[in-house]
């Protein structure tokens, strides 16, 4: 049985003062929470030293929301692996819709981050993911497949245990309209047949989630179906109540 999982994507909201106290009503809620599942908040890169220092020994991981396809060098603006994880992060999204739309990343480009967050020792968060005029135009399958086999190609089969997977339907992101349970699965099953494919382990190990105006009002009924092992959550992290509530639904 995989343990649940719940990712908090901050984007890019929070200040000193706002995080300091998001986390210290998190931690407090976090007991609890945690026997949902494993709890991990993305801060934008500027936050991780007072994060890390923040939520030491409280149990939540750290994770960040991009990471450099390169090791080292002049890359001005970029943050690598190695430096996520002199922070102490455990954990970076990779390929989110919104990077992919305005940063015009590639499913190749997106491989390439996940293997060096690996390499240093990071669990990537990849998130693939249709649009609404794909889902209308009957094609979710066909591009969440290519996303996806794109991404894979570009891997190992070993490199595939580490993954975590995020299922984003993109018009689903912030908008208040969520895909159903039976909607999920359908795309999350599919997805465990493409890493079954790749290696048998990684579609028994790989934790996949959902992400998308993921809520405690609708988080109960998600988290019943078989393939959804958690969720990626944006606007609902940024209240702890909410967060800590999404992972009690599946209590
Ligand atoms: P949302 O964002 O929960 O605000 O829809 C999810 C995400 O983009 O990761």
């Amino acid at each position: 049985m995989r343990r649940k999982l719940f990712v908090g994507n901050w984007k890019m909201h929070g200040s000193l003062v706002a995080n300091g106290s998001l986390l210290r009503d998190l931690k407090a809620g976090a007991r609890e929470a945690m026997e949902g599942g494993d709890l991990v908040v993305c801060v934008p890169a500027c936050y991780l030293a007072q994060c890390s220092e923040i939520l030491i020994q409280s149990g939540i991981a750290l994770g960040a929301q991009d990471v450099s396809s390169h090791a080292v060098g002049p890359y001005t603006g970029e943050v690598s692996a190695r430096m996520l994880q002199d922070f102490g992060c455990k954990y970076v999204i990779v390929g989110h819709s919104e990077r992919r739309e305005y940063h015009g990343e590639t499913d190749e480009e997106i491989a390439h981050k996940a293997q060096r967050a690996m390499a240093a020792g990071l669990t990537p968060i990849v998130c693939v993911g249709e649009t609404l005029a794909q889902r209308e135009a009957g094609r979710t399958r066909e591009v969440i497949n290519m996303q996806m086999s794109a991404f894979l190609s570009v891997l190992e089969p070993e490199e595939t245990n580490d993954l975590i997977v995020a299922y984003e339907p993109i018009w689903a992101i912030g908008t208040g309209k969520t895909a159903t349970a039976e909607m999920a699965q359908e795309v999350h099953a599919m997805l465990r047949e493409q890493l079954v494919e790749k290696s048998a382990e990684a579609g028994e190990l790989v934790r996949i989630l959902y992400g998308g105006s993921m809520r405690p009002q609708n988080a109960h009924e998600i988290l019943q179906m078989p393939d959804i092992d958690g969720g990626l959550i944006g606007g609902a992290s940024l209240k702890a109540a909410d967060f800590i509530a999404i992972a009690k639904a599946v209590l």
